[in-house]
């Protein structure tokens, strides 16, 4: 262990933190973090940033993603600006669902209305130190979009990979509109992530999908706001955190933050929410490896779901998401569409907007709650991942029709009479 800290590069100014590296979760393997263009191991595992020193609450200051920079690999990024999301109340949904308390993360406040905008305030820097040109990432929809933003702030060239009629409207008009090239590919998002990743492996463009471990590091900032403000406004953690789970780097994210604050002292063990994932019964491998005790899932070769976002059948980030949920006392669960819709409507009417993946959530913590796998007494934040506007298509299946209406005072009189 004595020359750890010697492995990352400490001369470089931009290192947020003396020591920082790259690690191999499978074989231990270590690289430079910046010296070269790497998303994964020579071995072909999943690669970790790892840090000489690790922050303990006393060292964040500021607002948002960049409040955090002490557990980050650099000090500053393009940003738009990002995080700071609200943590709303729900007292309607705390009383039908029975629990000590319930809070509800809303990441589609971000600046393009999703979480993915935490990963790319960070990745897009890493991306600026290499000088690379392009960049590229393989997408459902939401990180298309905040790819593009970032991209465009950095006057980059960016490419997105998206699956052929299966990308809700608001996204790709983001895409659009930032000036990403689109390419519509004949295939579902894992097809997009295989090709995207050919391109990145020789050099044509610089992946900022999740397997990219500094898009992580910025996601990892969702669990320590989620923790500051519960702790802030409770006056304790919350017991458990309920998330959406598509490529699993989100849940990869929270568990590596978890064990990075639990190493620095400013978390006990037992204070580690519970990682709690869920996915749309129609792509579910996740869930199916919980179940099933499995340590790799299998590939689903077949996804449809409403929830477009998370409609993902071979989860890259399994080989570090799937020990978060165990470790921390998880589990995972599978719920319908129609459960997913249920959900969507039900946040709509405490006046939170947001996209199906994100429903999924509360869909997921009503299903644990009825089988009792969820106790009464637990304080749970269920992550909302995304804004309503993204899928309005969907937003319009969920909701109320429009009524057509004469244009007179009077026909509209008689039609509220009827
Ligand atoms: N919720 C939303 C709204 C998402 O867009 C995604 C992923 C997830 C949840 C799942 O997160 O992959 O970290 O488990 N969307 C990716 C995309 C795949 O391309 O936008 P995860």
């Amino acid at each position: 262990m004595a020359d750890l800290a010697l492995r990352g590069d400490r001369s470089d100014p931009a290192c947020a933190t003396a020591g920082t590296w790259l690690e191999c979760i499978e074989c231990g393997e270590t690289y430079p973090p910046f010296a070269e263009v790497r998303y994964t191991c020579d071995c072909d595992g999943l690669l970790e940033v790892r840090y000489a020193e690790l922050p303990t609450w006393r060292d964040f200051s500021g607002t948002g993603v960049w409040r955090y920079d002490a557990a980050l690999p650099v000090e500053a990024g393009v940003s738009l600006p990002e995080g700071a999301t609200p943590l709303h109340e729900v007292p309607d949904l705390e009383a039908e669902l029975g629990l000590a308390r319930l809070r509800i993360k809303h990441e589609g406040m971000n600046p393009t209305g999703s979480f993915k905008d935490r990963g790319m305030t960070v990745g897009v820097a890493v991306a600026q130190r290499a000088g690379v040109d392009r960049l590229a990432c393989a997408s459902t929809g939401n990180t298309s979009a905040a790819l593009s933003a970032y991209g465009a702030r950095a006057g980059l060239e960016t490419l997105v990979l998206l699956p052929r009629g299966k990308v809700a409207a608001g996204k790709l008009a983001q895409a659009s509109l930032h000036g990403a090239r689109i390419l519509e590919v004949d295939g579902n998002f894992d097809t997009c992530l295989d090709i995207v990743q050919a391109l990145a492996r020789s050099g044509e463009a610089y992946l900022l999908n999740s397997l990219n471990p500094f898009r992580l590091e910025g996601q990892k900032t969702i669990g320590l706001e989620i923790l500051e403000q519960f702790r802030d406004e409770e006056g304790s953690y919350p017991d458990r955190i309920v998330l959406p789970v598509g490529n699993a780097g989100n849940t990869a994210a929270l568990y590596k933050t978890f064990r990075e604050l639990v190493a620095s002292g400013a978390l006990a063990e037992s204070e580690v929410p519970a990682l709690t994932g869920v996915q749309a019964a129609g792509a579910a491998p996740m869930v199916e490896a919980i179940e099933r005790g499995r340590d790799e899932p299998r590939r689903w070769t077949d996804v449809e779901t409403i929830a477009t976002a998370i409609r993902i059948g071979n989860p890259v980030n399994a080989p570090k998401a799937l020990p978060g949920i165990r470790e921390t006392g998880g589990t995972a669960v599978a719920v319908s569409d129609e459960a997913i819709t249920d959900a969507q409507r039900a946040l709509a009417g405490e006046g939170i907007g947001v996209e199906p993946a994100s429903a999924a959530s509360l869909a997921g913590l009503r299903e644990l709650r009825e089988r009792g796998v969820v106790a009464a007494d637990e304080e749970v934040v269920c992550l909302a991942t995304a804004h309503l506007l993204k899928d309005p298509d969907a937003a319009a299946v969920a909701g109320g029709d429009p009524e057509p209406v004469p244009g007179t005072v009077e026909g509209v009189r008689e039609h509220l009479a009827e």
